[in-house]
């Protein structure tokens, strides 16, 4: 089987990897890729928000299926027109992806379907966005309804924060995403990731995991795409998971079904894990970045085959087995990542680090030159190490970045903190 996987970060290397070690594939393309996506697949330089020229490519060169990473094609419907020229792909069509692309969308859907989530208003009009918040008072978030990558939503811990956020909002700070305005009261507990593949009706869970989104250590400084993650995490055990898949996944791919948009792909649920219980705090449509880099490690089950029966609406009495030891990676990005950075500087020591034992090093934003490996991004490179214990793997990941040599780059010192505290103190 020929599979065209769309995307070049470091979520899309550990795809491509997994890819590789199901028995049904015989060819890999990636379209655009990355240097460490290219050891493992051939690179086709179109751009995936062509879909005119990503159709003429699966045609000319047979590709049986396409695998999409990143959400904006997702959201612009390149799963309906792949469908539409005859072509099989694994992801949600246009409407369902509207849980990611927007904010209100989801909100809706939780009260049609009951999901445990913030209360919330919706407004496209300042003077009513402004009156609810001086209603509702502090803290309260702020949220663009679009997609804005992850920088349309601010926590406000005053009053006087949450206006000028929603003024930000309405002068335009996020384009069309911040036409419409969705206030929401806080949450308070401890965030998780949760990932779930379904095929339009039934739904199997994946797995948890917990991202890290601030740059800096402590969970400071500015939100970023994430700076690392580890996953199982103790926040989500079995008792959670039975209710995360019962009270929020489940009502939602069923309410999907029932308006006749059925939800194809995985579903990635931004957690709140309250006292009382688990919150949505928002949906993804995709795998997440870093997340991705510590679920695949783990995953022993075939992806591609796993993938086909998603799409192909087979998933029902399908069974994932994933390796019971805890996966942790650490982001490398670029000095002054998530503002300006500049590209093109020299990495050195990645073999060393990828002949360590329980290390897998994705690329990101990477390039080849000169026969060597350079930055092409922000976030550049993903270091992964598995291990017994969070601690372990914690370990193992910091001894494989140490044998990176990269001046022009930097990475938190601290993933995994939460669940490094836990187990120093269970000890
Ligand atoms: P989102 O883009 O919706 O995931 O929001 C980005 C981040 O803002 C989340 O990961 C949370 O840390 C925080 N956040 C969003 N909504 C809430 C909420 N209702 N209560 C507390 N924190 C929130
Ligand atoms: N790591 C968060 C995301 O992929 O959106």
């Amino acid at each position: 089987m020929h599979v065209l996987l769309i995307g070049s970060g470091g979520r899309e290397h550990a795809i491509a990897l997994a890819l590789r070690n199901s028995p049904k594939l015989t060819r890999l393309t990636c379209a655009p890729g990355n240097a460490g996506i290219a050891t493992v697949a051939d690179l086709v330089a179109i751009d995936p928000a062509d879909h005119a020229a990503v159709i003429a490519f699966c045609k000319a060169e047979g590709v049986d299926f396409v695998v999409i990473g990143p959400e904006a094609p997702l959201v612009a419907g390149l799963v309906d027109d792949l469908a539409a020229a005859g072509i099989k792909a694994f992801g949600p069509r246009k409407e369902p992806a509207r849980l990611e692309g927007s904010k209100a969308f989801t909100k809706e859907l939780c009260t049609e379907a009951g999901i445990p989530t913030a209360a919330y208003g919706r407004f496209d009009d300042v003077e009513a966005a402004r009156a609810y918040v001086l209603g509702r008072g502090a803290p309260v978030v702020v949220k663009a309804d679009g997609l804005a990558a992850g920088k349309g939503v601010v926590v406000a811990s005053s009053v006087e924060e949450a206006l000028d956020a929603i003024d930000a909002c309405f002068s335009g700070a996020f384009g069309a995403a911040g036409a419409e305005v969705v206030i929401e009261d806080c949450l308070v507990g401890e965030e998780a990731s949760f990932f779930a593949i379904s095929d339009g009706i039934d739904v199997l869970p994946l797995a948890a995991a917990q991202d890290h989104k601030r740059v800096g250590d402590g969970d400071t400084g500015p939100n970023t795409g994430g700076m690392g993650a580890y996953s199982p995490t103790p926040v989500v055990d079995e008792a959670m998971e039975l209710r995360i898949m019962d009270e929020i996944v489940v009502p939602t791919v069923r309410c999907l079904a029932r308006r006749g948009t059925p939800f194809v792909g995985v579903l990635f649920a931004g957690l709140m894990i309250e006292a009382d219980g688990p919150k949505l705090i928002e949906y993804n449509v995709r795998f997440g970045d870093p997340e991705t880099e510590v679920l695949l490690p783990r995953l022993k089950s075939d992806l591609l085959e796993l993938m086909l029966r998603s799409a192909e609406g087979r998933l029902s009495g399908h069974t994932t087995n994933f390796d019971e030891r805890t996966a942790l990676t650490v982001v490398m990005a670029a000095n002054g990542y998530p503002g300006p950075y500049s590209k093109g500087s020299r990495i050195e020591g990645l073999d060393e680090a990828t002949a360590l034992p329980d290390i897998s090093v994705f690329h990101a934003g990477t390039a080849a030159k000169d026969g060597g490996i350079v930055s092409n991004g922000g976030r550049v490179l993903a270091i992964t190490a598995l291990g017994d214990s969070v601690s372990e793997a914690q370990t193992k990941a910091y001894e494989a970045v140490d044998r990176i040599r990269w001046p022009d780059g930097f990475c938190r010192r601290d993933i995994g903190w939460r669940a490094v505290a836990r187990e120093k103190a269970a000890m």
